[in-house]
């Protein structure tokens, strides 16, 4: 019970930016990839799951903030309404897509759950969850009189988990899961883990792998979740039960479940 309803616990989907969009490819959707995610939410959802949905950046977000930083190192007012509005344009082609294949998706943009410092408020997300419908956010850059900041999907979607008490996190990439140097996906990553980052393909302004495996394994360790790194086949395989990509962390996870409007 949370929030004083009963609700099947939530599921966090983290939609990679290189699975939605040709991360090499300026303001491109990968349009089969989102068609197949969509018919996989739709099956979930509609067998009865609670799905939270975040999106990444791939070549709407990173490409947005890479050109204009090229041309002028810094980024103003309207620069970063317009990376803003690349984002929002990116969430209304996942959107449509999820809706046409039968998904309930609502949209908040970042930039309207967080500020700086991290400091959100996920109860309009929260709210719609509750009653039946499928909350998507994703990253976002968001400003103010000191400047911006770029907030990770991979952040907000743990920021979130923790506030609406997901403990089932999946994070959804180009690769099978976290690599070791043979190329093998990696079954647990544990803290200390040698990761190959797969960076440096495509336009990345937040960090790639590594960032989001030493993200989640701090998450981890004072978390009680279910992490995983997987590729949409792997998604469609742990929704069903079966195993799939890396679990971070979740070694010696201390449980600290809850809500609350921070993170
Ligand atoms: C980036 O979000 C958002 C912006 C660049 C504005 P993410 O960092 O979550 O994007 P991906 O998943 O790596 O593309």
């Amino acid at each position: 019970m949370i929030h004083g309803k009963e609700l099947v616990e939530p599921i966090v989907i983290k939609l990679g930016g290189s699975v939605i969009t040709f991360k090499d490819n300026p303001y491109t959707v990968n349009e089969e990839a989102i068609k197949r995610l969509a018919g996989i939410i739709y099956e979930n959802y509609k067998a009865g799951k609670r799905i939270v949905l975040v999106h990444g950046g791939g070549s709407f977000g990173h490409v947005a903030v890479s050109e204009i930083d090229e041309k002028k190192g810094i980024l103003d007012a309207v620069d970063v309404a317009y990376v803003q509005y690349r984002m929002l344009q990116l969430a209304t082609i996942v959107g449509k897509a999820f809706i046409n294949a039968g998904v309930p998706v609502t949209i908040y943009p970042g930039h309207v759950l967080c500020r700086k410092e991290a400091r959100c408020n996920f109860d309009l997300l929260y709210e719609d969850l509750e009653n039946g419908l499928v909350p998507m956010t994703y990253g976002d850059i968001v400003y103010d009189d000191r400047g911006y900041t770029i907030i990770s999907g991979d952040d907000i979607a743990l920021w979130l988990s923790s506030a609406i008490g997901a403990r089932k996190i999946y994070f959804v990439t180009s690769e099978p899961g976290v690599l070791d140097e043979k190329g093998n996906v990696i079954k647990r990553v544990s803290a200390g883990e040698q990761v190959v980052d797969l960076g440096g393909r495509g336009y990345d302004v937040t960090g790639g792998m590594k960032r989001k495996v030493d993200a989640a394994l701090e998450y981890s360790s004072s978390h009680d979740a279910e992490i995983r790194i997987l590729d949409i086949n792997g998604l469609e395989k742990v929704l069903r039960g079966e195993e799939a990509g890396s679990v971070i962390g979740g070694d010696k996870a201390k449980r600290r479940v809850g809500r609350g409007s921070r993170k």
